[in-house]
């Protein structure tokens, strides 16, 4: 490893992803930001990234698009050389109880969750595999654990991650490359926020901790499993959850 080190973080315009890349953020750093779209927010997490002295780059691509996740690795790897962490943060909810469930948002939350990680393990593998060295971090979720109702394709999604993380775990330990998930219990962000008063208070009785969690709780693990300090840690789950779960 060198001391130069560049790092992708996927949904990193708001919520979990921008605190993770203000958390990553040193100097010799180079994150890139990705988004689906890239605005306002996108613009506000790459001035803080660079606050902080890191270099921040903006990339925008949709992680369920395998050919664009291909040709944003592709150009990270031609701008800087190389790419040594890889965060797969992006994620999206479409809540319906499983005899409504449509079709569509099955799909729409596999294609982005859990496909949208392997599109971009495998892009981001090749480089690493070549430097003999990488960190593979996957937001998951309590839920993908314990199981939630309303969230049939989510907590599939989330739960399918996990199986994904051990599995990558065991390809590609003898290369230096650890994989781990960091599984968050109910955080306070946007995905959240939309939730109704009564699920926001029954997910808060179930809490040992008796509080929502922050982003910036769930960066520090990520920041962790990062590290250094980290090196003898491969194919776990870390739960970050107020005691919501305990495993
Ligand atoms: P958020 O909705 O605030 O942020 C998600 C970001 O991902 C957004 O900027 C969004 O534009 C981006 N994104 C969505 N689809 C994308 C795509 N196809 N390609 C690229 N970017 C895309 O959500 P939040 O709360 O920050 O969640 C981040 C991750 O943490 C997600 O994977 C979520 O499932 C997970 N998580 C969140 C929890 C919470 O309580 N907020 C609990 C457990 C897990």
């Amino acid at each position: 490893m060198t001391d130069l080190q560049v790092a992708l973080i996927t949904g990193a315009a708001r919520g979990i992803g921008r605190a993770i890349a203000l958390e990553l953020a040193r100097p010799g750093l180079v994150i890139y930001l990705n988004d689906v779209v890239l605005g306002d927010d996108a613009n506000l997490t790459q001035s803080q990234v660079e606050a902080k002295g890191a270099q921040a780059h903006l990339i925008e691509f949709n992680v369920a698009d395998g050919a664009a996740v291909q040709a944003g690795i592709d150009r990270i790897v031609k701008e800087s050389g190389r790419l040594d962490i890889l965060v797969n943060n992006a994620g999206i909810t479409r809540d319906n109880l499983i005899v409504r469930m449509k079709e569509a948002e099955w799909d729409a939350v596999l294609e982005v969750n859990l496909k949208g990680a392997f599109n971009c393990i495998r892009a981001a593998t090749k480089p690493m595999l070549k430097q003999r060295w990488g960190r593979i971090i996957n937001i998951a979720s309590v839920v993908g654990v314990m199981g939630n109702p309303g969230q049939a394709n989510y907590v599939a999604s989330k739960a399918g991650l996990i199986g994904l993380t051990k599995t990558i775990a065991r390809e590609l330990a003898s290369r230096h490359i650890t994989v781990n998930a960091v599984a968050p219990g109910f955080i306070q962000t946007e995905m959240t926020e939309s939730l109704p008063q009564n699920v926001k208070e029954a997910m808060l009785a179930q809490i040992p901790l008796s509080r929502f969690g922050t982003p910036e709780e769930v960066a520090h693990a990520v920041a962790f499993l990062a590290s250094d300090a980290a090196a003898y840690l491969t194919g776990q789950v870390i739960h970050v959850n107020g005691g919501m779960l305990m495993v």
